[in-house]
């Protein structure tokens, strides 16, 4: 049956609707109805889509949800070059620059400039046709992109259809940009990466790329990108005058554009603004390195023209950051805890921004590629946001002749097995279980801090007592002897009596931080908690069936499984009986109760119930009431599941109340 009309343009009012407050959610940061009225459009938007799949376009919002994975990224070639820019480092080159646009021009007065910030992302383009979004894709050589459409789709603040105006004067019309990633929103993504044990992303540059170039597109539409436009590839094709006016053309239609995008005429203007725009750059929640500076008028472009692939009338301004010089010496391999593999150069030391340099992450794989680093090679360093070294890029002129490249290892570095890299991962992993290199990591994060914070078992010690046997579990820390740690290097008499003080302290670590140092992936300090609290024992979590860690708030499907998971492999089961055996106490976690229903009510449990016994025994807590393992006069209610034994017969004579699990739980709510 096809729709009604009334279907139809119910269908349509919803299209427009949602896209309405995308907008204002995306692009003007101001969302105008609450999230749960935002999803009651969308789910009845993709109700009807589900019933009628012939309706849906390329511009209905539920194609940014990103559709199925492909296989590998079309060429797409640019009808019009995407060019690159010239650039200059200094007042005294961009001076220069002025005076050729100036002679180029053979122009007396001064030049109006249009000036953006130089947004470091990755460079695509959007065409639209007939004012539909068809086609996206990366810059890649200037020539030929990798089409991306699926991927770019997902990006919310990229409008997905033009104005009828627009699109009956401007047919085909394509829109340039550059996508990124919000440094905040990186630092979030990268600390869920890490939980997840998924290498972290190198910057937010790196995050916008990596995002962007999935072949999933349903994971770039989980990743928070931007889209800021800059211009339109054909700039006669409008008739409008200047970059400005685009600009202005590109808002109107929906795209987000830079705040900081200005005019100047002159190169004294020009550098007022650049020293202005350096000035707030730290403020800024993205990353730019620098100022483009455009000649304002689409006529005087077009009389300046282009030199190979760079226009004349058009320059990068760069900022200067503290930027060091030294040589690679060799890049060492790395495995976490999680048995993700890291390479690390290993670099001549070198002070930047105040600080001796020696090392920094290469991340993945992927950064080795981009980087094309070898051993010898001199690279640029730089302290990223001030804090974290990173190799920029590598000086190609001063490559030794023999450089050697950088091998990724087939094999684990530490414990010799072979290393995969998931489908869609950027990292390597070791999947040997039993990896040293892993125990040291599982040992120091089950020691750390947020865990059974153990003083004093740091890195070091860890390793010694892996590699003389002493530990191969973690639990085994438990069982340690003095004798046992006197026989380690550098292991005196009172360093011993301080370790077993503090592992007998921790002996009694509260729940949260026992299930944050089980080291279950995707559990850091924050889930823990939400653990903790959900289900109040250790022996409650061990049982949770996955739909029942589904429902902790905080906690999705990938994490729900690991946890899931952990709790059915039997080494993990051997370490936490070990632990208990160690006299780890697990105490019961119970938050402030949820009501005071059962104040004062001691309640009994006995036979088989539906849900483990810890289960209801956190129900009962919650609300304020205590569990007793047998039945006295003291006792308010025995909740007796099937097959019930002596327990019930105490009750009855007891004349104590008998609830089987309904009247339990009506009683509860
Ligand atoms: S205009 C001829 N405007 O810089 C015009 N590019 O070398 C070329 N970029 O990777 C592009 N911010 O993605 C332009 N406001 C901006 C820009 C910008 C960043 C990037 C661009 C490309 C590179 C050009």
């Amino acid at each position: 049956m096809p729709p009604s009309k009334a279907i139809l343009s119910e269908y349509d009012r919803l299209k427009q609707e949602i896209e309405a407050h995308n907008y204002s959610y995306y692009v003007l940061d101001s969302p105008a109805i609450s999230d749960e009225a935002f999803d009651r459009l969308f789910d009845r938007l993709i109700e009807i889509e589900q019933q009628f799949p012939d309706l849906v376009t390329l511009d209905s919002p539920s194609q940014r949800i990103g559709a199925t994975p492909s296989k590998k990224f079309p060429a797409v070639p640019h009808r019009i070059q995407m060019l690159s820019l010239q650039k200059v480092t200094s007042m005294e080159e961009f001076v220069d620059f002025d005076r050729r646009v100036r002679e180029g021009l053979e122009s007396r007065s001064e030049i109006e400039y249009a000036t953006e910030p130089k947004l470091d992302g990755l460079a695509v383009e959007l065409v639209y046709q007939d004012g539909m979004l068809t086609t996206g894709a990366t810059r890649g050589d200037g020539s030929v992109g990798e089409g991306i459409t699926p991927n770019l789709r997902t990006i919310r603040n990229i409008p997905l259809r033009l104005s009828p105006q627009v699109a009956k004067s401007y047919p085909l019309i394509e829109v340039r940009g550059e996508v990124i990633m919000r440094r905040s929103a990186w630092e979030k993504l990268n600390l869920r990466l890490e939980e997840q044990g998924i290498a972290p992303l190198a910057n937010p540059r790196n995050g916008a790329a990596g995002s962007l170039r999935q072949l999933d597109p349903r994971i770039t539409a989980s990743r928070p990108l931007l889209f800021f436009a800059y211009g339109i590839s054909e700039t006669s094709l409008t008739g409008l005058p200047d970059q400005s006016s685009v600009m202005r053309l590109l808002k109107s239609e929906g795209f987000t554009i830079n705040d900081h995008i200005a005019t100047a005429v002159g190169a004294d203007k020009v550098a007022a603004q650049f020293a202005q725009l350096e000035r707030i750059r730290p403020t800024l929640d993205y990353d730019i390195d620098g100022m483009v500076v455009k000649v304002n008028s689409f006529a005087q472009q077009q009389t300046l023209g282009q030199v190979s692939r760079a226009p004349r009338w058009a320059v990068a301004w760069k900022f200067t950051a503290e930027v060091a010089e030294t040589t690679l010496q060799s890049v060492l391999f790395s495995v976490g805890r999680t048995g993700v593999v890291t390479p690390v150069a290993q670099l001549k030391p070198v002070r930047v921004s105040g600080v001796m340099v020696a090392n920094a992450s290469l991340h993945n794989e992927d950064e080795l590629e981009r980087l094309d680093i070898r051993i010898g090679d001199t690279v640029r360093i730089r302290r990223a946001g001030d804090v974290i070294p990173e190799v920029i890029d590598v000086v190609a002129d001063k490559r030794p002749k023999r450089a050697e490249a950088v091998v990724f290892p087939e094999n684990c570095p530490s414990c010799n097995s072979p290393i995969v890299r998931p489908e869609g991962e950027a990292a390597y992993r070791c999947v040997n279980v039993g990896c040293p290199a892993q125990l040291e990591g599982h040992l120091t994060h089950f020691a750390s801090k947020g865990g059974f914070d153990i003083e004093g078992l740091g890195e070091k010690f860890a390793r010694q007592m892996i590699a003389d046997g002493l530990v191969k579990n973690p639990a085994d820390i438990f069982f340690l002897t003095k004798e046992q740690l006197l026989t380690l290097d550098l292991f005196g008499d009172k360093k011993a009596d301080n370790l077993l003080a503090a592992i007998e302290r921790s002996r009694s670590t509260p729940l949260p931080r026992v299930i944050f140092a089980l080291g279950i992936i995707g559990v850091g300090e924050t889930v823990a908690k939400l653990l903790a609290t959900a289900f109040g024992t250790i022996g409650s979590l061990r049982s949770a069936t996955l739909e029942e860690l589904l429902h902790v708030e905080g906690v999705g499907p990938i994490i729900a499984a690991n946890i899931y998971e952990f709790f059915r492999n039997r080494k993990n089961q051997e370490m936490l009986e070990k632990m208990a055996r160690g006299g780890v106490q697990f105490p019961p976690h119970h938050q402030r109760a949820r009501s005071t229903r059962f104040a004062g009510k001691t309640f009994v449990i006995t036979g088989t119930l539906s849900k483990p016994r810890d289960e209801f025994k956190r129900l009962i807590e919650e609300n304020g009431g205590k569990v007793a393992g047998s039945v006295s006069k003291k006792t308010d209610y025995l909740l007796c599941g099937a097959d019930a034994g002596s327990k019930l017969e105490n009750a009855r004579s007891l004349g104590v109340s008998v609830l089987d699990e309904d009247s339990f739980l009506k009683l509860l709510s």
